[in-house]
């Protein structure tokens, strides 16, 4: 069910919230919107106040009157099922929805998404406009798209309340089956932490200073919010399919820089389409490294499909301590850096930016000072932009790496007391990641019960927590002709948080040949040395070699002279081993024998300027984003979609400039 291919162009557009100003603005704006190219706005995200002033009293006048409007003028509309943050009236009439944090705090209503994820009185209310939403607006010929919720977790992923701590129990039941599966399974024989009755195990709420709850909990418990959630949307989802067969649903994730609430793995099975949201940091000086990543790993959610951009910003945010407004062009190479890594629909937060409230300091595509001035003048030109990319509507990218994600390995590594505070599960894969981008490889994520049967180069960053099928996979494909790198502390656990006994990863130790004695942990800055030239932080450990080949060794730190890469012939192909975290010189050292070893080259053409290919059964598109201060010359052929440019073997490509190549 692709968005774009009925509406025959990429959506472009943003959230649009007509309840929030007065009506004769609404006429401004659709003549505004034409003026922008803009092809479909999110409505009614968070209306539901304004729909139901109390409960069971609805006011549907002024959103018939909105999305009539809309239609009229050509304006698609992914219309919001509403339930994203309730009225205050919800927590006034039914505290027990309220939000309770792990010191047992009520976080009060006022800001939004002020909601309990297992309360019932929540999800009935919610079903409950869901269906009317539907009934009402099921026909209605504006709307292409339906938008549950928004953003589940955003600010309400772990409720410790006491309905949370029932519904916990419940899951915990029906995952471990008895209190002695419990018990077994969180090793609760250590610390006196023995469980004689369902009635006493509770979230993982505040403990004694300087003690954290059990790891195991704690894991489960994330789980257990990341099901919750889903419970909560696929409740309005199957209201919203059985109503409007035809029309696709999605919800819009938080594939970004610090979300780790949700696992979006088995989220994206439920969706009709991926969608999501997407903002850089401002602490960030090269964000599009960040952004990069993000787009790969929300492809990779799509399983390879086009997925939608739901939200991102002209501009500044507002939700940072430092709201760094955007350079100019840089939405433009953002945006279509998205596009180019797989969106077919490019989506902003929000169409016109907020006089009152606290976003009124956000961007918008028309900015306060109205539809004058260089952002609205780039929203404008991108909109051109975006018409001009039809051809690409249904094209897919295809990484020459893999790259192994685990929400079950992240989780796990942030319930304290592991080897360094340093460790943060996603910054291997970042590096690596940033390597491959700069020699023009593209990675895509896949999830660790995914199939790896037709990958060649597969990277396990960091993956602590490993099933032994998973392992037995990536066995197969080294055996079957595949190069796999394993970094480390990967295999350490199993999915309880036990440490699988004999040496680490004792599941990998025949493929890798090897094994690791201990952990040895870098002090806080502290690098350590290879023979190989480059610089590691963070980790080090004692690899004892069996059976592989030592290509690098450390020089310095607490074990030097040991292994820190090393490769183990398999089958027709090879397993690497990384025993630190290295710095960006070293990951493009690291990988480069790699991609050799596998064939791959890369698209050529300078580190900073970004090389993506999209390909269909009618063409293929390669994207060029320039993030140098320079022009590049790249030996390119083909026609630029957005400047008519032909080049053949030699384009010229401005600082900042970004360009769409239709090769062939
Ligand atoms: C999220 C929300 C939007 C808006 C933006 C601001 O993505 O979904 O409603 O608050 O953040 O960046």
């Amino acid at each position: 069910m692709n968005v774009a291919r009925r509406l025959g162009t990429m959506p472009f557009g943003g959230d649009y919230n007509p309840e929030q100003w007065p009506r004769d603005v609404w006429d401004e704006d659709v003549r505004l919107m034409a003026e922008a190219g803009v092809t479909m706005v999110t409505v009614g995200v968070f209306s539901w106040a304004m729909l139901e002033p109390e409960p069971d009293r609805f006011e549907f006048g002024w959103l018939d009157e909105a999305l009539d409007l809309l239609h009229r003028h050509g304006v698609a509309v992914d219309l919001a099922t509403a339930t994203a943050s309730p009225p205050p009236w919800l927590a006034h009439r039914w505290p027990q929805t309220r939000l309770v944090d792990e010191a047992g705090t009520v976080r009060w209503p006022g800001g939004r998404q002020n909601y309990c994820p297992s309360s019932p009185v929540y999800r009935e209310r919610a079903v409950g406009l869901a269906r009317r939403m539907v009934e009402r607006y099921a026909g209605h010929p504006a709307v292409a798209l339906w938008h549950v919720g928004n953003e589940y977790g955003g600010h309400n992923a772990r409720c410790y309340c006491d309905v949370s701590a029932a519904a916990f129990r419940r899951w915990l039941r029906d995952r471990h089956g008895t209190l002695d599966g419990l018990n077994e399974a969180w090793g609760t024989a250590f610390w006196s932490q023995r469980y004689g009755d369902w009635e006493e195990v509770n979230p993982p709420r505040l403990t004694p200073f300087r003690t954290r709850p059990n790891p195991t909990s704690v894991l489960d418990f994330h789980r257990f919010c990341s099901d919750e959630l889903l419970a909560c949307f696929l409740l309005e989802r199957d209201v919203v399919t059985a109503g409007a067969p035809d029309t696709p649903v999605t919800t819009n994730f938080m594939v970004m820089h610090h979300f780790d609430k949700l696992d979006y793995w088995e989220w994206s099975r439920h969706v009709d389409v991926v969608a999501n949201d997407h903002y850089v940091e401002a602490f960030d000086e090269q964000p599009f490294y960040d952004l990069a990543f993000q787009a790969d790993l929300t492809r990779g959610f799509a399983r390879g499909r086009p997925w939608l951009l739901m939200e991102h910003s002209t501009s500044a945010v507002n939700w940072q301590p430092r709201n760094v407004a955007k350079a100019p062009g840089q939405m433009r190479r953002d945006t279509l850096t998205h596009m180019a890594r797989g969106a077919d629909g490019l989506l902003f937060f929000q169409w016109r930016q907020s006089l009152v409230g606290s976003e009124k300091f956000h961007s918008g595509l028309v900015p306060h000072t109205g539809p004058r001035g260089r952002v609205w003048d780039e929203v404008v030109a991108l909109g051109r932009d975006v018409a001009a990319l039809a051809p690409l509507i249904g094209s897919t990218v295809r990484g020459d790496v893999a790259f192994v994600w685990d929400y079950h390995s992240w989780w796990a590594t942030q319930t304290g007391n592991q080897p360094t505070v340093d460790l943060d599960y996603p910054d291997m894969a970042r590096v690596l990641h940033r390597a491959l981008v700069d020699r023009g490889v593209t990675v895509d994520f896949v999830a660790p019960d995914e199939s790896l049967d037709d990958r060649r180069l597969i990277v396990l960053p960091t993956t602590y927590v490993l099933e032994q099928a998973t392992a037995r996979r990536l066995a197969d494909a080294v055996r079957a002709g595949a190069t796999l790198l394993v970094t480390y502390f990967s295999g350490i656990a199993d999915r309880d948080d036990h440490v699988v006994p004999g040496g680490y990863p004792a599941l990998l130790q025949d493929l890798l040949g090897l094994r690791v004695d201990e952990f040895t942990p870098l002090r806080a800055g502290q690098r350590v040395g290879t023979d190989a030239g480059w610089h590691g932080d963070v980790w080090a450990e004692d690899v004892v070699v069996a059976d592989a080949e030592v290509v690098a060794r450390f020089t310095d730190g607490p074990v030097a002279g040991g292994p820190v890469l090393t490769r183990r012939p398999h089958g027709a192909g090879a397993a690497w081993y990384l025993a630190t975290r290295p710095d960006l010189a070293g990951a493009g050292q690291v990988l480069a024998p790699l991609l050799d070893e596998v064939g791959v080259d890369g698209i050529p053409g300078p580190a900073a300027v970004q090389r993506v290919r999209r390909s269909s059964s009618t063409g293929s598109w390669l994207t060029l984003v320039n993030h140098t201060d320079d022009a590049v010359r790249l030996d390119v052929r083909g026609r630029d979609l957005l400047t008519g440019v032909v080049a053949d073997g030699d384009l010229l490509l401005p600082a900042g400039a970004v360009a769409v190549i239709a090769e062939g």
